[in-house]
């Protein structure tokens, strides 16, 4: 193996240490703690764990962590209510909601009630039109996490080929824009691959740096990589394993020991893109905590 493993949990470690401080000067300074309420509607395991990460890296931080949990059944009107009080109130900078939402909610009606200013996720219509204008904005957690985690490497993104393959709303499309922007660690050439590409590695094989957030494992192997390519592997997939006390190991989307083979840098699967994602929700809460 040659890739040099990019550690997201390093980097989301001393980014945090100063959101710390920032949040202890905020205090200090204007008596204000950031507040971050995070709904969780339903018991999906992979979100309940999201859930709980977000809530204790946020106390961690000397934040206060509001979290909101209903039943499955909950009615999508009592939701959108507790949003409007949550954006009403002062102690709370930051509103999440948990993505996915089960099954009969219309998570477009659900996002569009969050306040835009207190849209930390970066997922409102408004955020993601400035977002996409260039307008200061939230950035998206998981795509902000993603440039911040390519900068580690000292690469040079200007002119670079960057492939991102999926084109989800939360990392797919933002990533392309994000990698596409003009200015520092932007203004790459964006190619985005998607379940209609027929055959992704006439696209990998020219990339400098390949995104991977397909939500499927061996999307990505080494044999598709351009030799010295960076991989940001964004999957998080539970894999059965009964020597694991889970029952379950988790994989990305790519192929970790193949693509290592090839590439100069790779962010493993714990430990990479996820600390990131909860770091930059902690940037954005103490950022509109300071907007005030
Ligand atoms: N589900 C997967 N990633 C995310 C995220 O970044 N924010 C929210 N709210 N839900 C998610």
């Amino acid at each position: 193996m040659s890739a040099a493993i990019l550690d997201g949990k390093k980097l989301a470690a001393q980014m945090r240490a100063e959101i710390a401080a920032g949040v202890a000067a905020l205090k200090a300074e204007k008596g204000v703690t950031p507040g971050l309420a995070v709904i969780l509607v339903g018991e999906n395991p992979a979100s309940v764990s999201y859930v709980t990460a977000k809530g204790k890296a946020c106390r961690e931080a000397g934040m206060l962590s509001r979290e909101i949990r209903f039943p499955v059944d909950i009615p999508e009107s009592r939701l959108i209510e507790t949003i409007e009080a949550l954006n009403a109130d002062p102690a709370i900078h930051g509103i999440l909601v948990q993505l996915p939402l089960p099954k009969g909610f219309s998570e477009k009606k659900v996002i569009d009630a969050i306040a835009p200013e207190k849209d930390v996720d970066g997922f409102t219509p408004v955020n993601v039109g400035k977002m996409l204008i260039g307008d200061d904005c939230f950035l998206p957690c998981t795509p902000h996490g993603i440039v911040k985690l390519i900068e580690v490497t000292g690469m040079d993104i200007q002119g670079k080929h960057a492939v991102v393959i999926g084109r989800s709303n939360i990392v797919g499309k933002p990533v392309a824009v994000l990698l596409s922007r003009k200015g520092r660690s932007a203004n790459a050439t964006v190619t985005l691959c998607h379940t209609g590409t027929p055959d992704l590695s006439v696209y990998t094989k020219t990339a400098d740096i390949v995104v991977v957030a397909a939500g499927r494992p061996h999307t990505l192997t080494g044999d598709m990589l351009k030799p010295g390519a960076v991989v940001i592997d964004v999957g998080v997939n539970r894999v059965p394993d009964a020597t694991k006390p889970k029952g379950y190991r988790l994989c990305g989307d790519a192929d970790y020991e193949s693509c290592a083979e090839v590439a100069s840098a790779i962010t493993p699967v714990p430990g990479g893109v996820g600390p990131m994602t909860i770091t930059m929700l902690l940037w954005n809460t103490l950022e509109s905590a300071r907007r005030g």
